[in-house]
């Protein structure tokens, strides 16, 4: 149980991706931790995951959310060879589809922290969909869903190592 709180600690993002693939192992227990997930209403249907580890799709996706924006040309992905998008499809209630794609997610970035992995959790992807909906297609979204956020995976550069944490204390009350 200790080591599950180290793993909590060490998580942060990582904003700095060397070029080289991660293992299909890597990939495989990061997708089965997204699974261990809870969701709402136990839904797990209504939930897609996609593993993205073609360079040319990667950028396409970061083109498209970034066209038109002041960050035009920027990669959303800070060069992660790995890009897992979650998916979802109409949820009962609003907002599910995001408290799920939360939920998951954060199992996806544990399990790479746990792996030795550089992880950082992608909203920014969703615009791309939005603005570009032929991507979905390429993207091999099954119909009815849409993505809901991403997590950008991948062996985390010197830089981004070195990188500190962002401080935190969020305030808390008792009642
Ligand atoms: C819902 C959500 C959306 C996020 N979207 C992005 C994003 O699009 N791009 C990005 O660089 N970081 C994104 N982040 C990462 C946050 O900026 C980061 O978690 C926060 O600054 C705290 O830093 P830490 O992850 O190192 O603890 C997102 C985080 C969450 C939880």
């Amino acid at each position: 149980m200790a080591e599950t709180l180290v793993t909590i600690a060490n998580r942060k993002s990582t904003r700095g991706f060397k070029m080289d693939q991660i293992p299909a192992a890597a990939v495989d227990a990061i997708l089965k931790a997204g699974n261990e997930a809870p969701v709402g209403t136990g839904a797990f249907p209504t939930i897609h995951f996609t593993v993205i580890q073609n360079a040319d799709l990667i950028k396409k996706i970061s083109d498209a959310a970034t066209r038109g924006t002041p960050r035009a040309g920027a990669d959303i992905f800070y060069g992660a060879p790995t890009v897992i998008l979650v998916s979802a499809a109409e949820q009962p209630f609003p907002g599910l589809d995001l408290a799920d794609a939360g939920s998951i997610i954060q199992n996806f970035l544990l399990a790479a922290t746990d792996l030795g992995l550089g992880s950082v959790y992608i909203f920014g992807s969703n615009a791309a969909f939005a603005a570009e909906p032929e991507l979905l297609k390429e993207a091999g979204i099954p119909e009815g869903f849409k993505p809901v956020s991403s997590a950008a995976i991948g062996y985390a550069t010197a830089e981004a190592t070195a990188a500190p944490k962002a401080p935190r204390n969020i305030p808390v009350n008792r009642v």
